[in-house]
């Protein structure tokens, strides 16, 4: 197999930047170049102070610290490295279509597009091309078709290669993979080379039992399921979770039941507000408008429920509020303590945080947030985004602030959205001490300790208790 010397990746966002930092780390003797079209996105991946770069994931700054202009190298010369490289990974956003055929369903592969459009039209060498975005299955044949008709005689190899790191623990992730999974022309020798220099890559840390190597269609449909599976046990334990708050049963203890059972196996049964990220909700209703192209009604009606159960959750936990508060939050105060779909990450895209203040701002309440990683910007474009509510009214009612304490004073609720460490050891006597009373506090992640809250004379409220 040929000897790599150069990669690129075209995509500097939440998976484009660590799993480059990582293959930089792992393989000094290549070059990796992360180019992005987005200017101060890469202006922030270059930025003197490492601390500033525009994804916080525990580690990573440390790993471009120790690579960045040594090995590692952010620019926006998109040409430029596609020229050089041998390898090209896509690894661009594929958001839910927001318009025309498969609105609201299917992914948008215009940015994919693009990319391969590009480098038709510049690469002069013969290149590896690796889908690193999760995409559709048959995306690579499209691939196909636009790269292979260029007619300048360069040769391309089209792999799938899918991301499964989480946010909030990438860098472990990346480090330490459950597995690595290719997928390329198995049927000839020039995709078996292809597959095997991709594989050399990835040995330089996996070991190679954790490689696995399947035809490209089974690698694209691969990344979906395992989402859709994720996601499914979320929906099922979220389920469960509302039989529990009528009946008495504790959702964690029921998880714990379950999880002992090897079959079922202990994680991702974390009942919560709903999940969140740019990932589950998307990749679930990219795979039910397959289902539907494909003719499978049923299979897309069992997996679009996943998407519905979800939605409920979060509806569920925001009518709550507004009903336990004797059916009015006009004019009080809600405090939402985390705005990121998860610990551990700045990352906000469809957090559950987001629909349930959408939801108390209809009803007048004022919103006071806190979160310590999200900007204050972003949390305004965020509520914007969803349309609901005019931006001036969002920067009336929504105040984000600097404490999780500043976040509590005088509040009549507090929702407790995202399960940051912190929240679990707050001076909750303070808290209890400078809020309305009764203090009602809503525990969306299941981080609170009752007896030690109701000791304290709080109110609370638990998803799934
Ligand atoms: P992102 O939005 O953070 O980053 C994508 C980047 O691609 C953006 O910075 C954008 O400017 C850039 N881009 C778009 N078109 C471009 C073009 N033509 N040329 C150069 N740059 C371009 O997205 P992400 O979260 O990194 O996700 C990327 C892909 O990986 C998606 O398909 C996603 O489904 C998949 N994925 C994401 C995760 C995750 O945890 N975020 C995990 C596994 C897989
Ligand atoms: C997910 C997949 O886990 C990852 O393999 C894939 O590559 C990208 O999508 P991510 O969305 O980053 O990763 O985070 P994840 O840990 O899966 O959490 C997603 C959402 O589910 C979060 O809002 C999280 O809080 C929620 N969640 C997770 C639960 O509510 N309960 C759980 O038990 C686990």
């Amino acid at each position: 197999t040929k000897t790599i010397k150069n990669i690129c990746c075209i995509g500097a966002g939440y998976v484009g930047g660590p799993t480059m930092a990582v293959i930089a780390q792992k393989c000094p003797e290549i070059k990796v170049h992360v180019v992005d079209i987005n200017e101060s996105r890469v202006a922030a991946w270059n930025d003197p102070n490492v601390e500033h770069i525009p994804i916080y994931e525990p580690g990573l700054s440390e790993i471009v610290a120790e690579t960045r202009d040594r090995n590692l190298f952010f620019s926006t010369k998109v040409d430029e490295a596609i020229d050089q490289a041998d390898i090209i990974f896509i690894s661009v956003n594929t958001p839910t279509k927001t318009y025309g055929i498969g609105k609201g369903m299917a992914a948008d592969l215009k940015f994919i597009e693009l990319c391969a459009r590009q480098i038709a039209r510049v690469a002069k060498t013969d290149k590896i091309i690796v889908e690193k975005s999760t995409l559709p299955v048959r995306t690579a044949e499209a691939l196909k078709d636009i790269l292979h008709n260029t007619g300048n005689g360069v040769n391309f190899q089209i792999l799938s290669n899918p991301e499964f790191l989480a946010e909030g623990t990438a860098i472990d992730d990346l480090l330490d993979p459950d597995r690595i999974l290719i997928g390329g022309d198995t049927h000839t020798a020039e995709g078996q080379a292809a597959m095997q220099t991709l594989v050399d890559v990835y040995a330089h840390w996996v070991p190679k039992a954790q490689i696995l190597t399947t035809n490209v269609w089974s690698s694209e449909l691969s990344k979906l399921t395992a989402n859709a599976f994720l996601a499914q046990r979320i929906s099922s334990i979220n389920a469960m979770s509302e039989i529990c708050e009528k009946t008495g049963a504790n959702v964690d203890e029921v998880a714990r039941a379950i999880g002992m059972d090897s079959r079922i196996g202990s994680k991702f049964l974390k009942s919560s507000v709903g999940f969140g990220g740019s990932c589950f909700q998307k990749d679930i209703l990219n795979l039910v408008y397959i289902s539907k192209s494909l003719g499978l009604q049923e299979v897309a009606d069992y997996w679009e429920q996943v998407i519905i159960l979800n939605d409920h959750q979060k509806l569920r936990f925001a009518k709550n509020i507004v009903k336990t508060l004797y059916n009015t939050v006009s004019g009080k105060q809600i405090a939402m303590l985390g705005w990121a779909f998860k610990k551990d990450t700045n990352d906000t895209r469809e957090s559950a945080a987001i629909y349930v203040s959408d939801y108390l701002l209809s009803e007048q309440a004022d919103v006071i947030v806190y979160d310590p990683k999200v900007k204050t910007e972003q949390i305004y474009a965020d509520l914007e985004y969803l349309g609901h509510h005019d931006s001036e009214t969002i920067r009336q009612r929504v105040k984000v602030v600097k404490t999780a304490k500043e976040a509590c004073q005088n509040a009549h609720a507090i929702a407790v959205m995202t399960e940051w460490d912190e929240f679990k050891s707050l001076d909750w006597k303070s808290v209890y001490d400078d809020m309305y009373k009764p203090a009602f506090v809503f525990d969306g992640r299941r981080i609170l300790d009752q007896i030690r809250m109701e000791a304290l004379g709080f109110n609370l409220n638990i998803i799934g208790n």
